[in-house]
């Protein structure tokens, strides 16, 4: 058959609710047209993320009645903890509430002001987590990265040659860990090929220095290797992903993408004094170790959505879907990201809105008109959100996990292009309020 279906069937569900084109203009205007202060009943279809927005399976809801909430020495945090290292390989498994929970705990204890981490592309807490220490984080995208249009296999990937050169100029004596982003969000979307890990790990090694991986989409990362990779076809996705964290000597993780969890994260080292270090920090702020600012069902979920996200059936479904709605709306000329990410599609927002300069947020232009036209929420990754360190304009349209069917994917597509048709009349925005820190969440802006 050359249909490929949802690889699932529904068996509850949440109404949708409609508004009209009047009301969204008002609810834009009382959110100083940023989409994060827009209450979540007032969207049709929320592309805003993929974090914590995953419908849960019925072993994982099944799994979350065992949850086991004793405060020292739960069993679900240890049908967990085999789940991860049975994954991953790593000797220390420390849960968090969330990623960036698992990132501050890191880079509090590696990092040092004047420090460096250089990553493919951190991500926005990753970056401010670091930048919070006084340490620098760099971004260090491969060079094919910087042509959104360039149709290649790993655009996600490290330019390995920029890495060491930066660890000769620095002195590896300040680098105090390297990260990968898999997949590389910030990036489009793109994966990292296992050569890539390797290469950076070979790099990193030489120089004594730790590699850790953010590893949010290790699944749809495996499958991309699997897919694109000379010598993969063969191997299961978990039999790559095995090998992915077998290069790494330590990893953060938001559970809240690739596991289908809701809430959760955690983070691995295989160094054990850095494990005590950072058990000391999780009591203090996020709880016991056995359970880090989680619910024991938590724990459950990630550990049931940890195997399920590596069925082939469903990667296969997750990646294809992705790629439906890029190759649809990119086949009428909307500008995308090429190729489509796991995640998301990315819409390169300075090449579609060429009338809207930098500094007016083409990104955030098209994201409230999206919104304005047909209710679909969307993220702007550009200079709202990275500033002067952002590469491009994007507009990401993030695909929660197993929530949405073909038909809302049709109704974004027809939404998109119709957008497109007048694009020439977007105009762009200014800020009028921005906080100090991660101000895409709740900067107000004003339209020009
Ligand atoms: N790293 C990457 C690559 C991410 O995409 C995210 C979250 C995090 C770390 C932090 O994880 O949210 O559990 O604290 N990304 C979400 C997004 C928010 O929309 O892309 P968290």
């Amino acid at each position: 058959m050359k249909t490929i279906i949802e690889p699932f069937r529904i068996k509850s569900v949440e109404p949708l609710r409609h508004t009209t084109r009047e009301q969204r203009e008002e609810f834009l205007a009382e959110a100083g047209y940023n989409l994060f202060l827009i209450d979540a009943r007032n969207i049709l279809i929320d592309l805003l993320t993929d974090s914590g927005t995953s419908a849960m399976s019925t072993e994982q809801w099944a799994a979350m009645m065992r949850g086991d909430e004793s405060y020292a020495g739960s069993e679900s945090f240890y049908r967990m903890k085999t789940v991860v290292q049975e994954l991953t390989g790593f000797r220390h498994v420390i849960p968090t509430h969330q990623g960036r929970a698992a990132e501050r705990i890191l880079f509090r204890v590696m990092c040092r002001a004047g420090q460096v981490v250089p990553n493919n592309t951190h991500f926005d807490t990753t970056r401010a987590n670091i930048e919070f220490t006084g340490a620098r984080a760099v971004d260090l995208p491969c060079r094919e990265a910087e042509d959104t249009q360039a149709q290649l296999p790993f655009k996600g990937n490290m330019d390995v040659e920029a890495l060491e050169r930066l660890i000769e100029a620095e002195g590896a004596e300040r680098v105090p860990l390297v990260m990968l982003t898999l997949t590389n969000n910030s990036g489009g979307g793109q994966p990292v090929s296992m050569e890539n890990i390797e290469a950076v790990k070979g790099v990193a090694a030489r120089y004594g220095i730790p590699l850790y991986l953010d590893a949010c989409r290790f699944a749809e990362n495996a499958y991309f290797i699997q897919l694109r990779e000379s010598g993969y076809a063969g191997w299961a996705p978990k039999q790559i992903a095995q090998k992915m964290f077998s290069l790494a000597d330590g990893c953060t993780f938001s559970a809240k993408k690739d596991a289908f969890a809701n809430i959760g994260g955690f983070l691995c080292t295989n160094d054990d004094r850095l494990a005590e270090q950072e058990k000391e920090l999780l009591i203090l702020t996020e709880g016991f170790p056995t359970y880090g600012g989680l619910a024991g069902r938590d724990l459950e979920a990630i550990a049931v959505g940890l195997r399920e996200v590596l069925d082939p059936d469903y990667l296969r479904y997750r990646i294809v879907s992705t790629e439906y709605l890029g190759r649809h709306i990119s086949e009428r000329g909307v500008p995308i990201v090429q190729p489509p990410g796991g995640h998301a599609i990315y819409i390169d927002a300075a090449r579609m809105l060429p009338q809207i300069p930098r500094h007016q947020f083409p990104g955030q232009a098209l994201a409230v008109e999206l919104y304005r036209h047909a209710g679909i929420r969307s993220v702007e990754i550009g200079s709202v959100m990275f500033g002067d360190k952002a590469r491009h304009e994007l507009l990401r349209l993030a695909i929660p996990r197993r929530v949405y069917t073909q038909s809302h994917i049709d109704y974004v597509v027809e939404a998109i292009l119709e957008v497109n048709e007048r694009r020439q009349a977007i105009r762009g925005l200014e800020i009028v309020w921005e906080p100090p820190f991660l101000r895409h969440f709740s900067a107000r802006f004003r339209p020009l």
